[in-house]
């Protein structure tokens, strides 16, 4: 099929190229020039594992192009998945500006029997409302669908590839045919593909990440009562987590949960539900907890030094709000550096993958260090916020030779408490007594 996909990003880029390796010829299409001509060059704007090897393959074949020219993307498109942000916006439903000027653009330009789909996360009756827009811009129907994307940074490729399941809205069998031989080739285990509504196809969307933000908000409030009570987070996951309705999926505390997904697609959910009427106590909960959240593993550090980090040196190991990405967005690492820096202390940060874009928000108001160890020299402290692999294993011995003192804030519990206690480190986790 001949596809166009609107929006380069994380979503639009692996959704274009994992079509594009299917068979299928793909043309991108994105406002930022910059970004299409690094792409062109065949450099990749973001950190994804996989994705510089797919692009090449692809690109070199013919089979994805990338553009900034509207009428080249979506002139011969059979398909065009629209892939721009959805950020918040000040009352925290999505603002979909970006996305009705991609509508109004390729409007005069999509072909009589072209599919439009929104693969961004957008507000239940979205497609509704871009039924109507092309109706007004073109004096006549057009098939309109919602597909949303399901994938994670850091392993979008494997997600996109080998999909749980892959779910349509549409409003006619004919578009969720088109749709379903586009997906077959990563259905051949026998995920399902879920024909629906699309407005119950945007409402999955949410309700997968705000259910999946309620787990993380959840088990981060029982931790913060752990540590209160004397009992230990791990045990407690353990003890729940084997009951079969329970299960372990997104039960770790940390310091709070991060991205351009979470945060804004919960608060948009709950914009929803006061819209109609409907009033958002867990959703508002969940995001609250994770506000919240994000300031804990600091509040333990400006604890620690009674309240003032004048002349210290707090090191932080990890940018990316998760691991195998080099996405800041939203990231707790973004709140702690605000915190140490407004508490008075330097910070010297290291990422095996986010050091760019951290430097872009921070220029010299950090120290960037090349690697995890240099981080630590002179260091007053270490506070790790993302669980990268290589992380887990350090070598203490060489840890504690850098630092002024051994002090660790670990928001991701990597380390087990009575081994560090034994390497005489002070130890702080989440949601167990610190050693
Ligand atoms: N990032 C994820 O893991 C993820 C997962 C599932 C769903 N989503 C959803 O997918 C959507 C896109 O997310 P993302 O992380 O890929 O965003 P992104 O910010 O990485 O990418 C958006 C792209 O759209 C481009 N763009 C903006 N306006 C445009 C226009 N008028 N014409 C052409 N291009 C334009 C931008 O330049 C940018 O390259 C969002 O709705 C998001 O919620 C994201």
């Amino acid at each position: 099929m001949r596809i166009g996909v609107v929006g380069t990003g994380y979503v639009g880029l692996v959704t274009g190229t994992c079509f594009a390796d299917s068979g299928n010829a793909v043309t991108c299409l994105d406002i930022n020039a910059d970004k299409v001509a690094r792409l062109r060059r065949g450099e990749i704007p973001i950190y994804e594992p996989g994705l510089e090897e797919l692009v090449e393959r692809n690109t070199r074949s013919g089979r994805l192009r990338f553009t900034t020219d509207t009428a080249e993307a979506i002139r011969a498109a059979e398909v065009v998945f629209l892939a721009v942000g959805t950020p918040p916006a000040a009352d925290g439903s999505a603002d979909l500006t970006a996305l009705w000027k991609v509508i109004d653009t390729i409007a005069p330009y999509l072909d009589t029997a072209a599919v439009v789909v929104t693969k961004s996360t957008v507000p239940v009756g979205t497609c509704a409302g871009i039924e109507r827009r092309l109706q007004e811009r073109l004096g006549r129907d057009c098939r309109v669908a919602s597909n949303p994307e399901f994938l994670k940074e850091g392993a979008a490729i494997e997600d996109f590839q080998k999909p749980d399941r892959v779910v349509v809205g549409v409003r006619s069998a004919d578009v969720g045919d088109i749709l379903r031989t586009l997906y077959a080739p990563f259905l051949r285990t026998e995920n399902p593909f879920l024909v629906m509504s699309p407005e119950s196809s945007e409402m999955t969307k949410y309700v997968a990440n705000a259910l999946l933000a309620t787990k993380i908000s959840f088990i981060n409030e029982v931790a913060n009562l752990c540590e209160r009570m004397e009992a230990d987070i791990d045990d407690v996951r353990r003890g729940i987590g084997h009951d079969s309705r329970i299960g372990f999926a997104f039960l770790f505390p940390g310091a709070g949960y991060g991205g351009s997904c979470f945060p804004k697609d919960v608060q948009a959910l709950a914009a929803m539900a006061r819209d109609k009427g409907v009033v958002p106590r867990i959703l508002t909960a969940v995001h609250d907890t994770n506000v919240a959240q994000k300031q804990v593993l600091g509040g333990k550090i400006v604890a620690h030094f009674g309240g003032d980090l004048k002349g210290r040196r707090v090191a932080i190991w990890g940018l990316a709000f998760k691991p195998r990405t080099d996405d800041v967005r939203d990231a707790p690492a973004i709140d702690l550096i605000e915190q140490l820096l407004a508490a008075g202390s330097s910070v010297s940060v290291y990422d095996p993958e986010a050091m760019d874009n951290v430097r872009a928000m921070y220029g010299d108001r950090l120290t960037y260090a090349s690697g995890s160890l240099e981080a630590l020299d002179a260091a007053d402290c270490l506070a790790i916020v993302t669980e990268w692999g290589d992380f887990r294993r350090p070598d203490f011995d060489t840890m504690a030779a850098r630092m002024k003192a051994k002090v660790i804030f670990d928001g991701r519990n990597l380390y087990a408490p009575q081994e560090m206690r034994a390497r005489g480190f002070a130890y702080h986790s989440i949601g167990k007594a610190a050693v």
